[in-house]
């Protein structure tokens, strides 16, 4: 795996405990990547030569702990050898508890791997994907991934199912919280570096927790936005937009791929040997782990393409599957197909080297506690606030939100006076987590309520009104807490609860709203046909602004909403999406210009939920919509103005920049050359403050049409007032290439237009042409 090429493996078997008998050790030293892998190879066959059918199948085998798999069956499991890897195991505990049960019990004492959803954070909740993406800060993200590693195989896990690098473009779906938004490049960027930052130098560090990227492939464009549909995709548009992140993660070496649950142009991704074995073994050269998500080969069933249990268990392994997620079809399946012949025991062997390969690499059979040492070392209180990495979270956090208005300066606001803080997100614990919150705990969650008394000790006055439910509407209650009690609701009357923030609003020199979206809104299978605010929330609002106080918005939610009407309302829009942990003091940071905001969209705001979708790298139609001359047969809806709301890349600071006009080191470019497009950037404000220049290119006449704009570099740079700085960027053949009509990759001569800016709209043009 690439991630092994400056190996030095330094794991001796010192931790073990005394008495655990390795009957298979690996061999421990500094190596090449070629050696290691050789000798991987080597150590797996010979496993392999003493494994029977029944304890290979069992490999293939990830059980999630919990109702349906209770400790005692997989004690007897494990005893068995019918299991491979556990996930949703938290704490060194149990975690050795069960390595233990292999040592003792099973005839070949294979170890277990430990996986779980350390999607952004694991005891400290970083913010969501989609805020860390928010900061444009490629060390910023990096550091939140560094620290969930840090964490989780502190808590003796190996792998997590992280990071998501759907591409997303349809704010309907719940999923968006979870990714980097819409924009390939800079979510290629993203998945590059958090990959490397959870896995570390080598996998065999001891803070390296395996990635697995997910959700291969193309889950973030399920139809309508509906969770788990369908997908169908032009092959231009899977390559060119939607593939290139998950090859980046790929390349960066992650030792996992997590298999989407839709259908791509009808064929599952389960089941389909296309996406698993041509594209991404003989293509892009995957030598790890591929698993499939959550009860995925049952599905196979549900999609029409499986008649019945054995044939969906064929389909997947034959089709590439290695591991299957908490179903136990492999196991009650594969001995008669491979005893039958159906599935051959090469076949059979190819998957179970994968899972053992894994285990090799995070040097699981040199040393099976490896993540966990001594029974003594262990923590006294898993949860100890020292455990926490605090001061890390609320960095991470406070760089990565977005001021979307700022009416007259309102923000920063002052510490003294009276501050009325209103709404049912201002004091939720549990939303300001974000959802997949990990082994995060709400009880250690700082809110915004919270923070801002923090921030302003006793220079102001706090008072503190919920104002509204998150929805008065009970089927949506209802569904936000059918498996767990995550949304309180206030018995109050909906008059009553704005009666209330009314009479604190009135008699406070400023109002500050916390309002949006429940975690649980922005999830997995939380799927919204409309993305207002909830109308309990939207009623609270009329209600503050009709008090005539000044009102800033503190925006929670997971997705892009449809602010049209808040954006009217409030004098200041600050999105903070879902903070995690330490939101509350970072957004208390930002709100008293202890911080000042420097984050910019990765989605695209629309007005309605009827533009969507809406990106900003779109094609051109024939008949373009431009504003100046509207004309009736142009592409846009006449009920609704052209456009987004907040553009992709926009976001504001409160500092003001100009920028100059792009200049261009050469107006031609030869082949295989580049050209350089630089602008002066200069902080025109009065305070320090930090802006990301944005660099887009747009092929003007190719073969086939091409974005009307695309992103392809961007720097994110502090300024101090009056000050200026050049910034440049150069551009070559590998920032112009694109699939042709043939599906060939290629570069074609002609004109480019470069547009410099500070979002995606507002940018300085010039152009260059490819010789
Ligand atoms: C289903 C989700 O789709 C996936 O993202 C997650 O990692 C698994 N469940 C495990 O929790």
């Amino acid at each position: 795996m690439k991630w092994l090429t400056s190996l030095t493996i330094a794991i001796g078997l010192a931790c073990a405990p005394a008495g655990a008998q390795l009957t298979n050790t690996a061999p421990v030293a500094a190596q090449s990547n070629a050696a290691h892998q050789a000798q991987r190879d080597a150590f797996v066959s010979d496993l392999l030569r003493k494994m029977t059918t029944d304890e290979k199948i069992g490999q293939l085998r990830l059980i999630s702990v919990g109702t349906d798999n209770p400790k005692h069956v997989i004690r007897e499991m494990i005893r068995d050898g019918q299991v491979g890897a556990i996930f949703n195991t938290v704490t060194r505990q149990d975690i050795r508890a069960m390595q233990d049960q292999v040592m003792e019990l099973s005839r070949l004492k294979i170890p277990l791997f430990f996986a779980y959803d350390v999607v952004h954070g694991h005891r400290t909740i970083f913010p969501i994907a989609l805020e860390l993406a928010s900061s444009w800060d490629m060390n910023n993200i990096a550091k939140s991934a560094r620290v969930s590693a840090y964490e989780a195989t502190e808590d003796g896990l190996n792998m997590t199912w992280a990071p998501m690098v759907d591409i997303t473009r349809d704010p309907r779906w719940g999923r968006v919280s979870e990714g980097f938004g819409e924009d390939t490049w800079l979510t290629s960027q993203i998945a590059r570096v958090v990959v490397k930052a959870f896995q570390g130098e080598a996998p065999t560090d001891r803070h390296s927790l395996m990635t697995s990227v997910k959700h291969f492939a193309l889950y973030g464009a399920v139809e309508g936005g509906r969770d788990y549909n369908t997908v169908d995709m032009s092959p231009q548009r899977m390559f060119q937009d939607y593939l290139p992140p998950y090859k980046a993660a790929i390349d960066a070496g992650s030792g996992g791929v997590m298999v989407a649950l839709n259908s791509i142009n009808g064929v599952p991704a389960t089941a389909n040997r296309w996406l698993l074995k041509e594209l991404l073994r003989d293509q892009w050269k995957f030598q790890g782990i591929t698993i499939t998500d959550h009860g995925a080969i049952k599905e196979l069933m549900k999609h029409g393409v499986a008649s019945d249990p054995r044939d969906a268990s064929r389909i997947a392994l034959k089709s590439g599957i290695a591991m299957s997620m908490s179903d136990e079809y492999f196991v009650k399946y594969l001995p008669e197909l491979v005893k039958s012949g159906a599935i051959t025991v090469q076949e059979l062997d190819e998957a179970c080297r994968q899972v053992l390969n894994v285990k090799y690499d995070m040097g699981l059979f040199a040393d099976p506690y490896r993540m966990l040492g001594a029974a003594s070392s262990d923590p006294v209180d898993t949860n100890a606030e020292s455990r926490l990495h605090r001061a890390e979270a609320r960095d991470v956090a406070k760089r990565s939100l977005v001021l979307l208005k700022n009416r007259l300066n309102i923000l920063p606001l002052k510490k003294s006076g009276v501050i009325a803080v209103v709404g049912p997100l201002a004091d939720s614990k549990r939303d300001t987590m974000g959802s997949w919150s990990a082994a995060g705990l709400a009880r250690q969650t700082v809110t915004v309520y919270r923070g801002i008394r923090t921030a302003v000790g006793n220079d102001a006055t706090v008072f503190y009104a919920k104002g509204a439910n998150v929805s008065n509407h009970k089927g949506i209650i209802d569904f936000l807490n059918q498996y767990e009690d995550a949304v309180q609701v206030d018995p109050r009357s909906p008059q009553a609860m704005i009666d209330e923030a009314v009479a604190v609003a009135k008699k406070s020199d400023v109002v500050v709203a916390v309002v949006g979206e429940a975690a649980g809104m922005a999830h997995e299978a939380s799927s919204r046909s409309n993305i207002d605010l909830p109308q309990s929330q939207r009623d609270l609002i009329a209600a503050l602004k009709a008090t005539g106080k000044p009102l800033v918005l503190v925006l929670m939610n997971g997705r892009p909403l449809a602010l049209v009407r808040e954006d009217q309302q409030a004098d200041a829009l600050l999105e903070t999406w879902f903070s995690g942990t330490e939101g509350g003091n970072a957004i208390a940071d930002v709100l008293f210009g202890d911080y000042n905001p420097s984050g910019k969209l990765p989605m695209s705001f629309p007005r309605s939920v009827g533009q969507i979708p809406i990106y900003y790298n779109h094609l051109p139609s024939g008949r373009p919509y431009t504003p100046e001359n509207p004309g009736k047969y142009t592409s846009h809806y006449y009920d609704e103005a052209n456009g987004p709301l907040y553009p992709f890349g926009y976001g504001l600071s409160y500092t003001t920049f100009s920028v100059s006009d792009v200049s261009m080191s050469s107006p031609l470019m030869k082949r295989n050359g580049s050209v350089n497009a630089s602008v002066t950037v200069t902080n025109t404000g009065k305070r320090a403050g930090e802006t990301v220049v944005q660099l887009y290119l747009h092929d003007v006449v190719a073969s086939i049409s091409r974005p009307v704009k695309e992103l392809r570099g961007y720097e994110k740079v502090m300024l101090q007032p009056g000050e200026s700085r050049v910034i440049s960027f150069t551009i070559t053949e590998d920032d112009l290439k694109f699939y042709n009509a043939q599906m060939q990759q290629v570069v074609e001569p002609g004109k480019f237009e470069v547009f410099i800016g500070l979002d995606s709209q507002r940018v300085k043009q010039q152009s260059f042409t490819l010789l």
